[in-house]
């Protein structure tokens, strides 16, 4: 089980256009993600997606996470997409939510005339380090209607502050030309999750994704970032609990995660009660985050999308409407690609983890 990739596309091979085709790469702390989709004028074809695990290419499990050199990784990465059949030449990777700093500022000024001089300067204010030593982006958000009125009393707007540290871009770049790619766009995590999640005029909408050592929520207004949070605890942590509590390795925990994950049943009890609490961390974290974005701006998240690896565990959106009170949905990134319509079932049940490395290739379009 070490690669899981699908090769329903293969034979679709003499249709693909490598020109014309984009990938996704979404490289997580314990498997790379790949999704290829291909342009024909405003449509998405999705030609073919991948993923494999990291873990043995570092000596650790299925699984685990692992900081790999730069030619490992773009190994790594020439692996999956030979897996997959992938071909196209040019990427857009993911930058993880802990590598960056994403932040709302609020600005006292109505005029977007010299915002970029203030937003700069501001930035020093909020950015943890040299402001030379990161790359810098921001965005103006629009204000909804009804807060017009209070906003121009307060002349203030809100921006959106990005920043990601210049070696992280250095050590991305340096990793897709060494697997041969030429990386047309970077993006952190949590915005392509939006694109590849959300639906144009979507209201409140919160979308929860658990990895493997992190999870990242973010809450979406009318399809902009609002706000977002790292959550310094994923899917690995339920394994290494496992492990512990049990007294099984590591590779035998995760396939108890696996394959039973939350359960009702009896025997299963003592194995429930080691996931819940971590799986409470998580959702401590994500109420208080809802909590604060209802306090700060009057509205309520109306629904919440999961998505990566870490939901595909058993009776996790039950837990998850329990815990938080809030309509969960399973995210379905492929729902935003054409493809053979017989694909569909199979697509919905696997697509919830390719959400990432889907969002990043929609991008190019
Ligand atoms: N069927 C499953 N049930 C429960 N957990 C699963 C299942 N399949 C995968 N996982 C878990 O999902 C995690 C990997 O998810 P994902 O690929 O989204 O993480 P990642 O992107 O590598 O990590 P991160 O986002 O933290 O960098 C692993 O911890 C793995 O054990
Ligand atoms: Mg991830």
């Amino acid at each position: 089980m070490e690669f899981s990739f699908n090769g329903l596309f293969k034979n679709l091979k003499s249709l693909v256009n490598a020109k014309r085709s984009f990938l996704g790469v979404d490289i997580g702390s314990s498997t790379v993600k790949i999704v290829q989709i291909r342009k024909e004028e405003e449509r998405a074809i999705l030609e073919t997606y991948g993923e494999i695990a990291l873990g043995p290419y570092g000596n650790m499990k299925i699984g685990q996470s692992v900081k790999l050199p730069v030619d490992t990784m773009a190994q790594v990465i020439k692996d999956v997409m030979k897996e997959a059949n992938a071909k196209a030449n040019a990427a857009r990777v993911s930058i993880p939510l802990k590598s960056s700093f994403v932040k709302m500022i609020n600005l006292p000024i109505n005029q977007e005339k010299n915002i970029a001089d203030i937003v700069t300067l501001e930035a020093r204010r909020h950015i943890p380090v040299p402001i030379s030593e990161v790359t810098l982006d921001w965005w103006v958000l629009p204000t909804p209607e009804k807060e017009d009125k209070k906003k121009q009393e307060k002349a203030s707007v809100e921006v959106l502050l990005v920043a990601i540290h210049n070696d992280v871009i250095a050590e991305y770049k340096n990793i897709m030309a060494t697997a041969g790619l030429s990386a047309s766009g970077f993006e952190i995590e949590t915005f392509s999750l939006i694109r590849s999640g959300i639906g144009r005029g979507s209201q409140t909408i919160a979308i929860l994704d658990i990895g493997a050592t992190t999870s990242k929520m973010i809450i979406v207004d009318f399809g902009v970032l609002k706000s977002s949070i790292l959550i310094s605890k994923g899917s690995q942590d339920l394994t290494m609990a496992l492990s512990q509590s049990l007294g099984v390795d590591f590779s035998k925990a995760e396939e108890v995660k696996r394959e039973i994950g939350l359960s009702d049943l009896p025997e299963h009890q003592e194995i429930s009660s080691v996931i819940e609490p971590v799986l409470d961390y998580i959702f401590h974290e994500a109420a208080i985050f809802l909590r604060d974005f209802q306090n700060k701006y009057g509205r309520t998240a109306g629904k919440l999308i999961i998505s990566g690896g870490g939901s595909l565990l058993n009776g996790l959106s039950a837990y998850a409407v329990k815990k938080l009170t809030i309509e969960v949905e399973r995210s379905d990134p492929f729902s935003k690609t054409e493809h053979p319509a017989f694909l569909s079932g199979v697509l919905k049940g696997v697509g919830t983890n390719f959400s990432v490395a889907t969002g990043l290739a929609l991008g190019e379009m």
